[in-house]
This record gives structure tokens, sequence and C-alpha cells, in this order.
């Protein structure tokens, strides 16, 4: 496996694949990784002959109070993690290799980073849609893999592919979770043990709302009450968001729910922001 630094040295890497007539694949990450990485990495080295991680806490898509100082970092067994899988390059740069000083430019879908998580996190959807559009360049995949997990973000990856012609097939990996049903995520270390006790009542709450849609006629409203309801039963649970939107373009559906929907939620444990989310397929809908 190649650990590389340098910008020059993973495209001189990726140049030389593709050389080979070998199909790239790429898992973009922050790091501390667990097994929702490892999916997304099983999935790449299914489908393509080879794969390249990014490692790289992106500085740009968190706000002046986020946990950019506090994110976790374990590059050593990260790396080894990796190396088990069979990845064949690790591009972990600085920051000075990915933003000169004079960089002044940036990729953002306008209506989409705007809105849900983009209105609790201003600037965090054009930070990830800047830093994915510069990986695509250097990196060249031919495939990109992206979790379910982050729905919002797997979208404006889609939509910006599509709108800027970009020739990287975006492949979507559902959640993978712990075994009480917590969404695994990099943050769940930061949680205190009563939060994190606390805390699969997020997918329980996404359960029940499932459940729900096997019932006729059930409306966004219906729904935002029982997810409500869950959450509010678990005091330590501060619901930031419930939104109830249309699957592929996230805009928000009001009355029955006719067509595919996603439930997204954002609630807050202390400091630490959790998001999850679960596709819903209205009865009509159903085969
Ligand atoms: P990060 O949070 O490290 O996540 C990297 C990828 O792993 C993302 O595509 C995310 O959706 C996926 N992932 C995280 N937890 C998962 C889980 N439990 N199951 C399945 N997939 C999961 O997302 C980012 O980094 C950054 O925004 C990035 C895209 C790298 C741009 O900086």
């Amino acid at each position: 496996m190649q650990i590389c630094e340098s910008k020059t040295k993973i495209f001189a890497l990726q140049t030389n694949f593709r050389r080979d007539g070998a199909s790239i694949g790429l898992v973009p990450t922050m790091g501390y990784l667990h097994d929702g990485h490892m999916e997304l990495v099983r999935q790449a080295r299914a489908a393509c002959d080879r794969v390249i991680v990014t490692i790289f806490v992106n500085p740009a898509q968190f706000g002046e109070n986020e946990d950019l100082s506090s994110y976790p970092a374990d590059l050593e067994r990260d790396l080894a993690m990796l190396e088990t899988e069979g990845v064949d390059a690790v591009f972990t740069p600085p920051r000075s290799e990915i933003y000169a000083a004079d960089n002044e430019t940036i990729v953002e879908t306008t209506r989409l980073s705007r809105i849900l998580i983009g209105r609790l996190r201003p600037g965090h959807f054009r930070g990830v849609t800047t830093i994915v559009a510069k990986l695509f360049n250097i990196c060249q995949p031919d495939r990109a893999y992206f979790g379910e997990k982050d729905y919002q973000q797997l979208q404006v990856i889609r939509r910006m592919v599509q709108d800027m012609d970009i020739p990287v097939e975006i492949c979507g990996v559902p959640t993978v979770r712990e075994s009480d049903g917590l969404a695994m995520s990099s943050r769940n270390v930061m949680l205190g043990k009563e939060d994190r006790l606390a805390a699969p009542v997020l997918s329980q709450a996404l359960t029940a709302a499932e459940e729900a849609c096997s019932n006729t006629n059930i409306t966004s409203r219906t729904l935002d009450k029982i997810i409500r309801s869950k959450l509010e039963s678990q005091p330590r649970a501060q619901i930031r968001s419930i939104d109830i939107r249309d699957a592929a373009t996230l805009a928000a559906i009001r009355g029955i729910i006719t067509r595919p929907a996603v439930a997204l939620l954002a609630v807050s444990f202390g400091t630490v922001l959790l998001i999850d989310q679960r596709t819903l397929t209205p009865l009509s809908d159903k085969p």
C-alpha cells in the first residue's frame, strides 16, 4: 500500500494505474476509520481494480464554533485497517498541500447546500463540494463511494457531478450500524457514557416512522409527530431538526406521502451533533 502526502505523488500513481488500464475507486474520508468507512472500501475493492482512500480533515467544511480542533485522529490505526482491506494507495495530505494561501475558488450547489443541515451549518456543504471536486481532479477515479448516512452530502455530490459534467460514477452505500442501531460515526467516541446509551433513540425513532409507513394515507405531519414523540421520550436528546423530504430532490413533502421519501434527523447530545436517516417507501409504492 502506497502512502502519499503530496499531490504530485498521488497524481503520478493514479496516472500509472490508468496507463495499466485499471479502473480506480475513490473513498474520501476524514479518518478515524470505523466499519462504516470500511464498507465503502470493501464495495470499492469489489468493483474497481485499484482503490485510493483519502484521509483529510477538511477545515473548509467546519464552522468557527465546530469541532475541527477536537476531531479524532489515529493515522497509524487507519493505515493498518486499510492495509488489511487491500487498499492500493492512501492520500494523507497536509493542509498546505490542499489549500494554497492565495486559494480563492469554491464549488457550491446553490440550493441543496443551504437547506436542512446547510442551515444548521452554513458553509459546510460548500466546503464538502470544494474538497471533493479537488480530490476528484487529483485522483481521477472512475467511481467514488459515499455513505447514505450523510444523505444530504450524497445528494449534494450527485448534483455537483451532474451539473459540472464530472465523469465520476457516484456510488451510495447503506448505513452501517452498531448492534444497538446507532449509526457508526467518528463522532460517537465524543459521546459521554450516558449519552452513548441514549443515542440509539435516533434509529428507534426512524424505525417507528418506517413501521408507520405500512399504514395507508400516512402524512408527513404524522411521521413528524411519531419521530418527535420517540425522541422526546429521551431527555438527553435535544432535537435540532426533523425533516420528511422527497428522497431524490430533498424538497419538502406536505400531506400524504405518495412517493419515496427520506426522514432526516439531527439531534444533539451535549455538544455532539448526531445525524441519521431512513428512506421511507409509502404503501402505494411498495411492490
Ligand atoms: P467522513 O465523515 O470521514 O465520512 C467518510 C465517508 O464515510 C462518507 O461518505 C460517509 O457518509 C461515510 N460513512 C460514515 N459513517 C458511515 C456509516 N455508518 N455507514 C456507511 N457509511 C458511512 O463525510 C466525510 O468524511 C467528509 O465530508 C468528506 C466526504 C470526506 C469530505 O471531506
